[in-house]
């Protein structure tokens, strides 16, 4: 697996990244993925206690997934916004190529040791070719214009924002896919949603407040240098400031000699919610799954004309 090494601007972009979380007191999501250690420790939590990755959730996906694949048979091009290691796209790679279908697979995010990983995952089920990009979705009309670049494809292309929900507020969110999609791209998104019943808050905080979890985390105030014991970082539930009805795991690093900082944010969302998001994008909602828990949910549609004017239609230039 070829894992290419950050170039100066990635280096200069995370230092500026870093110098803004001080300022304001927030860290950018992207912070917490980009060094192979912290790649390898999200895996890690990942493996541990992502309910997409326990069978339950991994049936969930697969099935979920299948049926996108017959509802978008044409697929020329998959797109994965904050790809992560690609376990997911490879179940969507897997069916849509059942279907005799030759796509190509485009996974992009921040973390370069993640976009190798998704690449070399997924890469022989991408019978179309295999395009990795590590790209900054903070910075997405640089991404929008890499893939305006690259060759025309003449089917369908599905965007995947796959598990990004929870990490971004909507309006980052909203701007991120609608420089991104084109009139007639598949649009799909899942995160991770609060359950109902009474236990579900505390059910919740158990996937955060733990030792993995926490080993993440606290890599990047270690690998600057602060203290990076577990008391340095408390888990509480809280509110998005942005969309008061969204509540959050807020993940709040304080220690003696360092910055306090809100070093990590997931919000909740619930099916009507992501329905909603979807609308705001000119979106119309086709599918929406909901695991049997209720703790995660895939949705998904066809973007309409409005979002992005290229000038392109569905196929066009991508
Ligand atoms: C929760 S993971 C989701 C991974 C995968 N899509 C999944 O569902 O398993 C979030 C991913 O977004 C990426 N990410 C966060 N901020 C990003 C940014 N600004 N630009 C690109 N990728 C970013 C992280 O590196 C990470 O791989």
């Amino acid at each position: 697996m070829r894992r290419p090494s950050p170039s100066p601007n990635r280096r200069t972009a995370r230092q500026r990244l870093l110098r803004e979380a001080l300022r304001c007191g927030g860290v950018a999501p992207r912070l917490l993925y980009e060094t192979p250690a912290q790649a390898l420790k999200w895996l890690a939590v990942h493996r541990r206690w992502s309910p997409a990755f326990a069978a339950r959730g991994r049936r969930f996906y697969r099935a979920a997934l299948e049926e996108i694949a017959r509802a978008f048979p044409g697929a020329t091009r998959v797109v994965s916004l904050g790809c992560g290691n690609g376990a997911k796209d490879l179940l969507l790679l897997r069916a849509l190529r059942r279907l005799e279908g030759r796509v190509e697979y485009v996974p992009c995010d921040a973390g370069a040791e993640l976009v190798a990983r998704a690449a070399s995952l997924c890469r022989k089920e991408a019978e179309g070719g295999c395009r990795p990009m590590v790209a900054d979705l903070a910075r997405v009309r640089i991404l929008a214009r890499r893939l305006a670049a690259l060759p025309p494809s003449d089917g369908q292309r599905i965007v995947l924002f796959l598990g990004m929900l929870p990490s971004l507020g909507p309006t980052d969110a909203r701007r991120i896919l609608q420089a991104i999609l084109h009139p007639g791209d598949a649009l799909v998104v899942s995160a991770n949603l609060l359950p109902p019943g009474t236990c579900a808050a505390r059910r919740v905080m158990a996937q955060y407040d733990n030792r993995e979890t926490r080993a993440w985390l606290l890599e990047l105030p270690r690998a600057l240098g602060w203290p990076s014991h577990a008391k340095a970082l408390r888990f509480r539930w809280g509110r998005d400031p942005e969309w008061r009805g969204l509540r959050r795991i807020e993940g709040r690093y304080r220690a003696e000699g360092a910055p306090r900082l809100l070093l990590f944010a997931s919000r909740r969302h619930t099916p009507t919610r992501l329905r909603a998001f979807l609308r705001t994008l000119d979106v119309r909602t086709t599918g929406l799954r909901l695991t049997e828990g209720r703790d995660e949910g895939i949705a998904w549609g066809i973007a309409a004309c409005g979002v992005h004017s290229s000038g392109s239609g569905a196929s066009g230039r991508r």
